[in-house]
This record gives structure tokens, C-alpha cells and sequence, in this order.
């Protein structure tokens, strides 16, 4: 069988972290590269935390590309309060030895699309879309090469974790969002109402601290830190592990459900910026441009992510 072409977009982020890891531990994935975008925390930390995590899994052969620096029209909100000023903090780690490429990754994302044969790449958006916007931008014809895009942002019953309304990759750049949401793609979404399904508990970080390997320490130490702060606001018992719900959606979508429905992004008020506004009752005549997954098998994921890991 062969693997599956996905370039993962990121702002590591250390449940970007664990999502990329569990990418580059499953055969059924061939990562053609890591695009780093400013999100949870700048551009130059997330670039530096993709390396991290590349030369942790023991592929410092991956190529890494730095991207957008800022949303498209915006300033650049960050998430520090959340996963640590580093951005990876929970676990000191190296400092890469692998450089960054040279080439710009919205340069790599078009170059890459107009290369491989059409419908064989998927993107994974991790973060906020703006260099995925940004190339379907100086690049409309790469849209149609897209096979698809499976991206973790956004919130409907589930509300928002960066305003009462919004979701943070969406956030950060709402903009850059209408335009991937507008842009006729094969999407698929994956938003806090599955993610917060997804929590963290002490057996399961357990499970990551017992495989024992280097790998395993980081993700137990990453999730230990990452989780202090939604179990505090949320009062929960237990953190949403967001980002690998992309890729485990890609190794079994068999774990999630959803339905397509129509999606549309606020990007005028100040009140409700960044919104994502699920149809999920088919009350406007507006057509279905995403499958929006509501719900997830949370032991089936948690338990695909620790045998995955324990492979690197
Ligand atoms: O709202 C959760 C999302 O924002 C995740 O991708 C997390 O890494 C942050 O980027
Ligand atoms: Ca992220």
C-alpha cells in the first residue's frame, strides 16, 4: 500500500507536537514537510519547535519551512498562557542542529502541489490557515490539485476557547480562513466539539510516560504542562489533546463521525470575529463545504496515539 502524501501546517505547540510525531510513526503517511506558521507562539519559535520535535523522532532529514509571520491582515494574537513562553515548555530539550530550509513554505506548499500529480497531497492545517491561504492566493490553480485538506480549528456547540465565540486557530486569522473555507476544497474539520471529547487523564499520560523511550517522556512531560491550563479554566479532569485528532482522523476516520454542512467564517464583527458558523441544521440555503466532525471514539484515539508512539 502506498503512503499518503500530507505536508502538516503547524505552530508547535506541543499538541502540534504530538500530532506531528504521531504523523512521522505511521507508515500510512509519507510527511512531505513541515510548514511552520505563527500562532501559539512567533514564527521563530514555532520554526525552532519543529525542528525539535523532527530531531526528537529522529528525522532531522525532514525539511522544515518557515512561513507567514502574521495573519494576513491582523496583528498576531499568541497563546503563551497556554503552552508555556518556549512554546514546548514541560520538558528542556535541544537546541536543533538542523537548519531550516531556505525556501519560503508558502513557496514549498505551491512548488510542492504543481509538482505532485493532482488529488495525491493532503494538507494538515494545525495552526492559523494563513499560509495555506496565502498560497491558494498567489496560487489559485494549486486548488484544484488539493486532494484534501484536514484542518483542526474552529467551534459550533462547543463555543469558543479564545472568545466567547471564537476557536484560536481561527482566530488568530479569520481572514485567512474565509478564504480556505471559500475556496472549493475537499474539507474536512476537526473543531473544539470533537477536540474537548479528546481530554488527557493521569492513566493516559501514564500510558504515554510507560513506553519509556525519549519520545514517550516528552509527550507525557508536554501533555502534563499543556493540560494545567484547560483543566483550570474548564474545571475538567483533563485537557483536549486538539491537533493529533487530525492525524488520527487520517489513520481512522473510522474513530470519528461528523456531517457535512455549510461553514462560514465571521470576519466583520468585532463580537463574534472568527466565528465559525455551522449550518448543522440545514436552516439557510448556503451549500455543505465541509464534513465537520462532532464526535470521536476518545479510548480508540488514545489508545492509536501510545502504540503509535511507542514505535519512534
Ligand atoms: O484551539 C486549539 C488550537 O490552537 C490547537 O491547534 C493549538 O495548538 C492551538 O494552535
Ligand atoms: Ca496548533
Amino acid at each position: 500500500m502506498s503512503s499518503r502524501k500530507i505536508i502538516i501546517d503547524t505552530d508547535p505547540g506541543q499538541d502540534d507536537a504530538v500530532a506531528i510525531l504521531l504523523a512521522l510513526a505511521s507508515p500510512e503517511l509519507e510527511v512531505l514537510g513541515l510548514t511552520a506558521v505563527a500562532g501559539n507562539v512567533p514564527l521563530e519559535l514555532t520554526a525552532r519547535n519543529a525542528r525539535i520535535i523532527c530531531e526528537l523522532a529522529g528525522r532531522a532529514d525532514l525539511p522544515v519551512y518557515a512561513g507567514c509571520d502574521r495573519p494576513i491582515k491582523r496583528d498576531l494574537f499568541t497563546a503563551e498562557k497556554v503552552h508555556g513562553k518556549s512554546g514546548l515548555d514541560g520538558i528542556e530539550l535541544p537546541v536543533p542542529a538542523m537548519a531550516l530550509q531556505d525556501q519560503h513554505a508558502v513557496d514549498f506548499i505551491i512548488e510542492t502541489l504543481r509538482r505532485e500529480p493532482p488529488g495525491t497531497v493532503t494538507l494538515c492545517p494545525l495552526g492559523p490557515l494563513t499560509n495555506i491561504a496565502t498560497a491558494l492566493t498567489q496560487a489559485p490553480d494549486i486548488a484544484e490539485r488539493i486532494d484534501q485538506v484536514v484542518l483542526m480549528g474552529g467551534a459550533y456547540f462547543e463555543v469558543g476557547n479564545s472568545t466567547p465565540t471564537a476557536e484560536f486557530n481561527i482566530y488568530v486569522d479569520p481572514d485567512a480562513a474565509k478564504i480556505v473555507f471559500g475556496a472549493g476544497l475537499d474539507l474536512t474539520v476537526l473543531p473544539l466539539d470533537v477536540t474537548h471529547k479528546a481530554l488527557t487523564s493521569p492513566e493516559r499520560n501514564a500510558a504515554f510516560a510507560a513506553i519509556g523511550t525519549p519520545v514517550g517522556k516528552a509527550v507525557a512531560a508536554w501533555t502534563g504542562f499543556f493540560e494545567r491550563f484547560d483543566k483550570e479554566k474548564y474545571g475538567s479532569p483533563g485537557a483536549p489533546l486538539h491537533d493529533p485528532c487530525v492525524i488520527a482522523y487520517l489513520l481512522r476516520h473510522d474513530l470519528f463521525s461528523g456531517r457535512r454542512v455549510n461553514v462560514e467564517i465571521e470576519t466583520e464583527s468585532a463580537l463574534t470575529l472568527g466565528m465559525t458558523v455551522a449550518d448543522w441544521w440545514g436552516v439557510t440555503d448556503r451549500p455543505p463545504n465541509a464534513l465537520f466532525i462532532g464526535d470521536l471514539n476518545a479510548q480508540g484515539y488514545y489508545d492509536l496515539l501510545t502504540e503509535r508512539l511507542a514505535r519512534l
